[in-house]
């Protein structure tokens, strides 16, 4: 299972690489607001710098709603970087901008899939991610989890190649969980990454190995 991290503050984006078990980048438009990048040349700067960061896709949202105006910005966004993954969201005209940029060989992340058909249709359309919120859906007392399952069993069904990226993604069991129900990607907060390294037995056994080492270095078996 890959991991990306859903962020677009670069510092976290660089502490994940440095970890070592990054594989991509997912940002989304309030994503970016909460950097504070906002007016055209900024974004452009923004997402070339995480890409100069990370070996991985780098999901880049387009904000238009309009056919038209998604194809236009995606083909933007898509040229700035090979790693760019042109997200778009799951509406009809996104549908169809999926598609053409499918045809065209333009990676695709469709976002703000809730429901097993969106997923299908993603997959249709040719989507490269579709990316099911498990954490909002969790938040109005929806099972995340089992979207992600009925999509996993779908897309096998048919072996449709589209990649089930599992967003919203809030903790570390969100993580352990997509992995056992079959996700493909996970994209989550660099917090939830960290967290999957901790355990108290880990922290107590390091301790105590470290004071046993000490003892008898010193002398005192
Ligand atoms: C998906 O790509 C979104 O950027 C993201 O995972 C949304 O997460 P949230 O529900 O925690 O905002």
């Amino acid at each position: 299972m890959k991991f990306f991290i859903d962020t677009a503050n670069l510092a976290d984006i660089q502490e994940a690489q440095n970890l070592g078990v990054l594989d991509g980048v997912t940002t989304n438009p309030s994503l970016m607001a909460k950097e504070g990048i906002c007016g055209a040349e900024n974004v452009v700067d923004h997402y070339k710098a995480i890409c100069a960061i990370t070996d991985g896709d780098v999901s880049a949202e387009v904000i238009a709603v309009h056919y038209d105006e998604i194809i236009r910005e995606g083909l933007e966004l898509a040229k700035l970087d090979d790693r760019i993954v042109v997200k778009v969201p799951m509406i009809r005209e996104g549908i169809k901008a999926i598609k053409y940029f499918s045809n065209a060989g333009i990676k695709t992340n469709c976002t703000l899939v809730f429901s097993a058909g969106q997923a299908l249709l993603a997959a249709k359309a040719g989507a490269t991610y579709v990316s099911p919120f498990l954490g909002r859906l969790d938040d109005i007392s929806t099972d995340g989890l089992e979207l992600i399952s009925d999509i996993r069993l779908i897309y096998d069904n048919y072996e449709f190649p589209t990649q089930i990226l599992a967003a919203s993604v809030r903790h570390a069991m969100h993580i352990v969980n997509c992995a056992k129900f079959g996700a493909d990607v996970t994209t989550s907060p660099l917090s939830a990454i960290t967290a999957l390294l901790k355990h108290p037995l880990t922290d107590s056994g390091l301790a105590q190995f470290l004071a046993d080492h000490k003892r008898v270095s010193e002398g005192n078996n």
